[in-house]
C-alpha cells in the first residue's frame, strides 16, 4: 500500500533517487519478524528456509535494509554486491527504468559503501533470525582480484547467512573472465580457504553466482568445478548484456539488462545448470520473475530457491510476500506437499 502512494513520486525521479526514496522507505518501516517456516520451507545447503522466495543482490548493496525485506515475507534476502573499500561506482545516469519492457538496465559498477560499513551493520543485527547471504565482488582497480574475495570470505564468513561470490557483472570490466575455469577454480579455492579459517560454529555455504551469457561449454565446466569445490548453489542469473527486442528509448544503454526480457534465456540457463549438474547442486533461480507463476515454473525447472529485483521496481518490495501467499496455491493445485519434491519435477 505503502509503494502504491509512493510509485507516482518514485516514477517521477530519476531511478536511483527513486530506489533511495524506496530504501529510505523501508527503513522507516515497523521492524516485523521475518516469516515462520511454514508449507513452503526447504533445506538447501545446510540452511532452513522459510519459503523459497528472496531478494537479488543490488537492491540493498549496503546491507540497510535486510530485516524490513524479511519482515515484508521474503524467505531470504542477499545483501551486496560489497567490495573491499568502497567505490563510488560508475557516473550517472547508469540505472534505467524501461517501463514499456517491465525491464531495468543497470551499469551500477559495484557502487557501495565498502566491507567496513557494511560489517558495522551485519554485527548491529547479527543473533537476528533471518536468512542474510553476503553477496561479495572485487574492487575495479584490485591489483589481485582474486585477494579481493579473499579478504571479502574473511571478513564476512562470521556474519553471513551463505556467501555469493558474484563473478558475473558485466559492469566491472573483466570481471566476467573470472568464470574461465582456470581462474575459477583458484578464486573458489581462495574464497572456501578463508572461509574455513574464518568459521567459528557455523560454515556458511559458497554460492557462486554466473551469468546468463555462457555459452554450452562454458555451462558444463562451471558445473564440474561446482560439484568438484562442493558449492552451496549456483545461482542462475545476473544480468544480461544481450539485447533482445525491446521498446524503450533506453533499449541502447550499455549495461546489464534484466526483468521481463530476462525471463527465457535464465530460465534456458538453469534447465541447463539442472542438466549438467545432475541435480547435486541446488540452483537459484533468478532473472525475470514477476510472478507466483514465473517462480513455480523456475522451481519445476530446477529451482530450489527464487530471487527477483527488476519487478520490485515496478510492483513494490510487497511483491515478495504475494508470490509467497500465491505460490502455495499453485503447489497444491499440482498435488505437491513440498517445494523440494516439486523442484526439477517437469
Ligand atoms: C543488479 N544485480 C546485481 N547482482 C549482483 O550479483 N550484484 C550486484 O551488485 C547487482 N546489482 C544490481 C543492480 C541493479 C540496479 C539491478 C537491476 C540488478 C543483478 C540482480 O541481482 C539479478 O541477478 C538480475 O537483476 C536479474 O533478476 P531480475 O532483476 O530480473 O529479477
Amino acid at each position: 500500500m505503502l509503494f502504491d502512494l509512493l510509485k507516482p513520486a518514485i516514477f517521477a525521479l530519476d531511478p536511483e533517487r527513486g530506489h533511495r526514496l524506496a530504501i529510505g522507505a523501508l527503513k522507516a518501516l515497523p521492524a516485523l519478524p521475518p516469516p515462520r517456516p511454514g508449507a513452503l520451507a526447504i533445506d538447501v545447503a545446510g540452511l532452513s528456509f522459510p519459503n523459497p522466495v528472496g531478494v537479488a543482490a543490488g537492491f540493498d548493496k549496503d546491507a540497510e535494509v535486510p530485516g524490513a525485506l524479511l519482515g515484508l515475507g521474503f524467505g531470504f534476502t542477499e545483501v551486496g554486491s560489497i567490495t573491499p573499500l568502497p567505490q563510488a561506482g560508475n557516473p550517472r545516469p547508469r540505472l534505467f527504468r524501461l517501463a514499456e519492457d517491465e525491464a531495468v538496465i543497470n551499469r551500477m559498477g559495484f557502487n557501495n559503501a565498502g566491507a567496513e560499513a557494511a560489517l558495522a551493520r551485519l554485527k548491529a543485527r547479527a543473533g537476528r533470525p533471518g536468512i542474510v547471504g553476503v553477496n561479495i565482488g572485487a574492487n575495479k582497480d584490485a591489483a589481485d582480484r582474486i585477494a579481493d574475495y579473499a579478504t571479502m570470505a574473511r571478513l564476512m564468513t562470521p556474519y553471513a547467512s551463505y556467501l555469493a561470490v558474484n563473478v558475473s557483472s558485466p559492469n566491472t570490466p573483466g570481471l566476467r573472465a573470472l568464470q574461465d575455469e582456470g581462474a575459477l577454480t583458484a578464486l573458489l579455492d581462495a574464497v572456501i580457504a578463508e572461509r574455513d579459517a574464518a568459521s567459528g560454529a557455523v560454515t556458511p555455504p559458497v554460492f557462486l553466482k554466473v551469468a546468463p551469457d555462457l555459452t554450452p561449454a562454458d555451462v558444463d565446466a562451471i558445473a564440474r568445478i561446482a560439484l568438484d569445490k562442493a558449492l552451496g548453489a549456483l545461482i542462475v542469473s545476473n544480468t544480461t548484456v544481450s539485447r533482445p527486442d525491446l521498446a524503450s528509448r533506453h533499449r541502447g544503454e550499455t549495461g546489464g539488462l534484466s526483468g521481463a526480457p530476462l525471463r527465457t534465456l535464465a530460465l534456458r540457463r538453469l534447465r541447463e545448470f539442472r542438466q549438467a549438474t545432475g541435480g547435486a547442486i541446488p540452483l537459484v533461480g533468478v532473472g525475470g520473475i514477476a510472478s507466483a507463476e514465473d517462480a513455480w515454473e523456475r522451481i519445476r525447472a530446477g529451482a530450489s530457491l527464487v530471487q527477483l529485483y527488476s519487478a520490485m521496481v515496478f510492483e513494490g518490495p510487497g511483491l515478495g510476500g504475494r508470490i509467497v501467499k500465491r505460490l502455495e496455491t499453485l503447489m497444491r493445485r499440482d498435488g505437491f506437499a513440498s517445494i523440494a519434491e516439486a523442484v526439477g519435477s517437469e
